[in-house]
C-alpha cells in the first residue's frame, strides 16, 4: 500500500510541476511565433518592466488584440520574461 501512496504522491507532484509550465509565455505564444515572438517584441518596443508590459497590453494602440489576458497570464508572462 506505501508503495501506491508513494506513486500517487508522484504524479500529483508531476502534474503539479506541469501546471506550473502552462504559465509562462504559453498565452502569447499562440499568436506570438517566430518573427513575433514576445521576446522579441518586447525588445522592438523596449520594453524593460511589467508595469511597461501591463500598460502596453492594456492601453497600447493593440490593447484590442490583448482584450481576454487575465492580469495573471500577463503577470506570468512577466515573470518568464524576466521583467522587474
Ligand atoms: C489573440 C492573439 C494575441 C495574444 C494571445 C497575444 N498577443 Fe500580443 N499582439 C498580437 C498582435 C496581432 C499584435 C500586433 C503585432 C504587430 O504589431 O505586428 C501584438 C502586439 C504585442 C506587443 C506590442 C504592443 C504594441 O504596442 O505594439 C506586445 C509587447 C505583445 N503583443 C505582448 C504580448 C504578450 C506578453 C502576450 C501574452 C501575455 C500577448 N502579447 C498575447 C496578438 C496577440
Amino acid at each position: 500500500m506505501k508503495k501506491l501512496l508513494a506513486i500517487v504522491v508522484a504524479i500529483i507532484f508531476i502534474l503539479g510541476l506541469a501546471s506550473f509550465g502552462f504559465a509562462g509565455t504559453e498565452k502569447c505564444d499562440k499568436c506570438h511565433k517566430g518573427e513575433k515572438a514576445v521576446d522579441k517584441m518586447i525588445a522592438k518596443k523596449k520594453i524593460t518592466t511589467a508595469a511597461d508590459l501591463t500598460k502596453a497590453l492594456r492601453e497600447g494602440p493593440k490593447a484590442g488584440m490583448h482584450k481576454k489576458l487575465t492580469d495573471g497570464e500577463i503577470k506570468s508572462a512577466a515573470e518568464a520574461l524576466k521583467l522587474k
